[in-house]
């Protein structure tokens, strides 16, 4: 095997949804870039590339051109990776690795009797074996082990990367809406422990409801569908079956949440009515749906609305959003 070791080079992941704004954003910097495939881009660069559509980037630290798979070859690329390993970090930081297969014409599960999992754990048992610490739920790094047909590429996410979230699925999950509100928790480290009440805005199955009464939030769930059944008993969780344009009270709210499926421009505009029912330390989790590609132009014409009552604008595609860019902001 040769290692490239080309320092200057970045693994970007993104929604395939997004890769025509990513393009658009890589040729604007002059950036040489190569698309490994659906998901993945290969990019030259001096330095690391901010997107608020990247899902994961990292420093390509090992790059090999294999002709085939052999058992022989994944051992060598497992002692590759343990190796990379113990340079990077000592016994006590916590990481898991996280390989990944894609156009296995060169990679034949059969032949090898192994798959991507298979390599996950022999090279995590090994390095666990040495002393290292492998921690699936809270790890401070993810070591990527990626296999394009016959490039092998290697490197390193920390958890700024929204794909480092390890967002787990539980079985009493509402929604997959759930989920996004709690990578957005996450992503932006948004502390809810002082937020007694909230108002949800397109509110049902009741997912975005639910993951904040377990947090002890009194919720107001406005939307015109019903809430899902296990909610009923909820007792934190008040159901509006309103639009959101019909809400009409003198509640003061410590956070709202929206996540109504219409135009990003419409959606705005309730927030922008709505602001003066927030705290003066409110805040707010809103999706911007994007009904086409043209994306920058919705957000940009969104952030011109909210900019009349809304600041500290924070924008990311995570992980369980689909054609949707989550936005966190705080009342001005
Ligand atoms: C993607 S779903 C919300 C999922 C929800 N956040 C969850 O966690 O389960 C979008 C919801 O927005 C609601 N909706 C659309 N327009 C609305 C409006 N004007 N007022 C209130 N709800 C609206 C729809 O009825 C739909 O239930």
């Amino acid at each position: 095997m040769r290692n490239n070791n080309i320092e200057s080079e970045y693994l970007a992941r993104l929604a395939p949804i997004f890769q025509h704004e990513f393009i658009k954003q890589l040729k604007h910097s002059g950036c040489a870039y190569r698309k490994l495939n659906k998901y993945y881009f290969l990019i030259s660069s001096k330095r690391p590339i901010k997107s608020i559509f990247l899902h994961s980037i990292f420093k390509v630290k090992m790059k090999f051109e294999v002709s085939g798979f052999t058992k022989k070859r994944i051992d060598d690329l497992s002692g590759l990776m343990q190796d990379f390993v113990k340079k990077s970090i000592n016994k006590k930081t916590p990481f898991k690795i996280n390989c990944n297969i894609s156009g296995i014409q060169t990679f034949n599960t059969d032949t090898i009797g192994m798959n991507a999992k298979d390599i996950e754990v022999m090279i995590g048992t090994k390095l666990e074996l040495q002393g290292y610490k492998i921690d699936l739920l809270k790890p401070k790094y993810i070591f990527i082990l990626d296999i394009f047909n016959t490039v092998i590429i290697a490197g390193k996410v920390d958890l700024k990367n929204p794909a480092a979230i390890n967002i787990i699925e539980k079985p009493d999950d509402i929604s997959r809406a759930q989920l996004k509100l709690r990578e957005a928790i996450l992503y932006f480290k948004i502390d809810l422990s002082s937020v007694r009440n909230a108002l949800d805005l397109g509110a049902a199955p009741g997912g975005f409801s639910k993951e904040l009464s377990m947090h002890r939030i009194k919720v107001i769930a406005v939307d015109t569908a019903d809430l899902d059944k296990r909610l009923e008993k909820d007792r934190n969780i008040t159901h509006l079956k309103i639009k959101a344009a019909q809400i009409n009270s003198d509640y003061i709210f410590d956070m709202i949440t929206n996540d109504m499926n219409i135009d990003p421009v419409e959606s705005a505009q309730v927030m922008l009515n709505l602001s003066n029912h927030l705290s003066s330390n409110g805040f707010a989790v809103m999706t911007i749906k994007c009904p086409s590609k043209n994306v920058s132009n919705y957000i940009k014409n969104t952030k011109k609305i909210l900019s009349a009552k809304y600041t500290r604008f924070r924008l990311q595609h995570l992980p369980h959003n689909r054609m949707e860019i989550t936005l966190f902001m705080l009342k001005k």
